[in-house]
């Protein structure tokens, strides 16, 4: 990255979003999950779990580092497919680096169909455990498109980011 560091503060906030075209035959994966029934899953180069995307992106955001796909061009052979847990850990690792650590995260995906509610508790605890946080510092909403998009999942996160003590 060409940007300077971000400057040291206590907290610092990321915000991010990813979309995918759903279509059928392929798994729906949401925040590392495989979504049960599921009648479409995305269209992507990777597994396309768009709420690890928007995560992955809003830890990036909070320390001016870019995005993902800087890290990942969906051009690369190598990532054909890949596991986005791989893209979440990366962001992760160069937060870390740069002596920051997920304070709390709040994630919205919409996605008209299958309900996700039944999954919440499965999902908060696959982000906390690829983000090393309780579960209660993880919240996951759902919302529907209200049928105005039924082939798209879309999912957006912040994170407080915390300047880890001893830090310059
Ligand atoms: O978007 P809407 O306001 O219609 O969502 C109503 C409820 O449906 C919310 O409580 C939300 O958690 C739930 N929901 C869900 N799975 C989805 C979309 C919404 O459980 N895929
Ligand atoms: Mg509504």
């Amino acid at each position: 990255m060409s940007t300077p560091p971000a400057r040291p503060l206590p907290y610092r906030v990321g915000f991010g979003e990813d979309a995918h075209r759903l279509a059928p035959g392929r798994p729906l994966v949401l925040g590392g999950v495989t979504i049960p029934g599921a009648e479409h899953g995305a269209v992507a180069h990777s597994d396309g779990d768009a709420a690890l995307h928007a995560l992955a992106d809003a830890l990036l955001s909070g320390l001016a580092l870019g995005d993902i796909g800087q890290y990942f061009p969906d051009t690369a052979a190598e990532w054909q497919g890949m596991d986005s847990r791989l893209i979440l850990a990366r962001a992760l690792a160069l937060v870390r680096e740069r002596g920051y650590a997920p304070g709390n995260v709040a994630l919205v995906i919409t996605l008209d169909r299958p309900k996700l509610g039944p999954l919440r508790a499965e999902i908060a605890r696959s982000l906390a455990a690829l983000l090393g946080l309780p579960e209660s510092d993880v919240g996951v909403s759902f919302k529907t498109s209200e049928g105005l998009a039924p082939a798209h999942v879309q999912a957006r996160a912040t994170v407080l980011l915390l300047r880890a003590a001893g830090e310059p």
